[in-house]
């Protein structure tokens, strides 16, 4: 592969990828990997890598380059299109291992063993060929370059999500400076292009389009608000009802500050779509290294992590650390020193609280515990804000507790988060799932891009649609259930595990 591409070249390349099949991969297969592959399974992880990526980062930037509404040319969106670029030129320029000098014959159609740091090739009806130790330590050195090359990438793309919410803003400002709103613009064309704030777009179809109800409230713009603030923008102001389309409906649509809250349809599946490829790229590279460097010679893994999946994840623990996280933002960002406690209860045999013989009361499953705490962690940050601000800041005595019930099923092991925070009015329930909708001061995306970023208490709009994706990249789902006027509960549902493929957005 020459290094001298033009940029005329890697835009056909690119053109040329994008076009290719991208292949799923089961958690049961990352996990049959092993502990600790040998350096022969992981250079033909390796090369199961060199080949996906590129496509899956083609496809993104085609994407990214042919989005509607003009947002592929805000700048941010440009910045994000590049890296994907980048990435895709630096494993499309890696060396595949024949040109570095690794024989052929290890590469194709073998089953590779190592025996006494010696490994093996054996090719299915010709002799085995032993990999000497230097071709060994050739193979190891190539493996090492490759997680590099990863790892850069992944790095590369940690600011994604920010910028593209900065790239949205960009457009909604531009929407605003021109006047134009194309979710209107789109929406009363009629029914069927109009506004999905229904389910969210893509992932669960559910009344996306034409059948969606399509309400509006009033947003809160002022955060100061208590009373029932957090729950989804005052219930008291100006909701309108009915079905998308109509004339009036649009009219009345136009007078709603709240329609700033919304993106077109099309916006927010492509959202989806993005983010949930991003989960899926980013497992990938994030497996690979694990395993490379629990592989790698000294370092000690524990027994129960196979990459970074855990095989025994604790949900008491992801529970409390998440909980403790959570609190410590509500304590820095609001200055609430008790904040509302979030109190564990887990059923067993369908029984809460039911006597259990072993020494601690939990629940183990194989999980992504980093997924899981995500989501647990931005529930909570949610329950906790809601609680306190229904219930005021100078609240005497204790905040009612957050609490979190587990149920564990063949099926599903299932979270269930019940907060008294004031619950969210259903008007206001749709827009809950659509990116950049909050009802808290919105936050400084400047700010986020700062080396000193902390994770924000709320205010990007995005916590309950990401955390959604994560829970659904594992066949899980999210569901939110309000009772306004008094709270809400989230239901995490979590797949065992067992067959779930990846869900691979086009
Ligand atoms: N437990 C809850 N109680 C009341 N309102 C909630 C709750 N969870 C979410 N919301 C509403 O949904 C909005 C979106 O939540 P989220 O996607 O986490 O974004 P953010 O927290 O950044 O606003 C919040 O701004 C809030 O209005
Ligand atoms: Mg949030």
């Amino acid at each position: 592969m020459p290094v001298n591409i033009s940029s005329q070249q890697l835009r056909q390349m690119i053109q040329q990828s994008a076009k290719h099949m991208q292949t799923q991969v089961s958690l049961k297969q990352m996990v049959e990997f092993g502990r600790t592959p040998s350096q022969a399974t992981l250079l033909r992880a390796a090369q199961f890598i060199h080949h996906e990526l590129p496509i899956r980062l083609a496809r993104r930037v085609v994407e990214l380059e042919n989005l509607p509404y003009n947002l592929s040319n805000m700048s941010s969106v440009k910045k994000v299109a590049e890296w994907y670029q980048q990435s895709y030129l630096d494993l499309v320029t890696f060396p595949p291992p024949e040109d570095v000098g690794l024989p052929k014959t290890i590469l194709r159609d073998i089953s590779l063993t190592e025996e006494d740091g010696v490994s093996k090739t054996i090719t299915e009806g010709k002799p085995k060929a032993i990999l000497d130790a230097g071709l060994l330590k050739q193979v190891a050195a190539y493996n090492a370059r490759f997680v590099d090359c990863i790892e850069n990438i992944k790095t590369r793309h940690d600011p994604v999500a920010i910028n593209m919410a900065q790239g949205i803003q960009e457009l909604k400002a531009h929407w605003k400076e021109t006047k134009s709103t194309p979710v209107l613009e789109s929406a009363s064309s009629g029914p069927s292009a109009g506004i999905d704030a229904g389910a969210g777009g893509g992932v669960d179809g559910g009344d996306l389009l034409g059948n969606s109800t399509f309400r509006v409230t009033r947003p809160e713009t002022n955060s100061d608000h208590g009373g029932a603030g957090a729950g989804g923008g005052g219930g008291g102001g100006g909701a309108s009802a009915g079905a998308v389309g109509t004339h009036e409906q649009m009219q009345m649509l136009k007078n709603q500050e709240a329609v700033e809250n919304l993106l077109p349809t099309d916006l927010q599946s492509f959202l989806d779509r993005f983010y949930m490829s991003r989960i899926g790229i980013r497992m990938l590279i994030g497996q690979h290294v694990a395993l490379a460097k629990a592989s790698s010679a000294g370092s000690k893994s524990s027994p129960d992590y196979v990459g970074i999946i855990c095989t025994k994840t604790s949900i008491r623990d992801i529970v409390t650390q998440a909980a403790e996280h959570a609190q410590g933002i509500l304590q820095d960002t609001m200055g609430v020193f008790s904040p509302p406690e979030i109190k564990l209860f887990i059923s067993h045999s369908g029984v809460l609280g039911a006597k259990v013989d072993h020494a601690v009361d939990d629940v183990h499953f194989m999980y992504v515990p980093s997924h899981l705490h995500h989501c647990l962690f931005e529930l909570f940050k949610n329950s906790l804000r809601a609680v306190v601000e229904t219930h005021g800041l100078d609240m005497d005595g204790e905040y009612p507790p957050i609490k979190v019930i587990v149920a564990e099923g063949n099926e599903d092991i299932t979270i269930k988060i019940s907060d008294e925070g004031g619950g969210i009015p259903r008007s206001g329930m749709p827009l809950i799932w659509t990116y950049l909708y909050t009802t808290a001061q919105r936050q400084d995306l400047e700010d986020a891009m700062s080396s000193e970023y902390r994770a924000p208490m709320a205010g990007f709009g995005y916590g309950l649609p990401l955390s959604r994706l994560y829970l659904q990249f594992f066949g899980g789902d999210l569901k939110v259930i309000s009772m306004e006027g008094f709270g809400t509960d989230a239901y995490l549902h979590l797949n065992r595990l067992s067959d779930s493929t990846e869900p691979l957005p086009s």
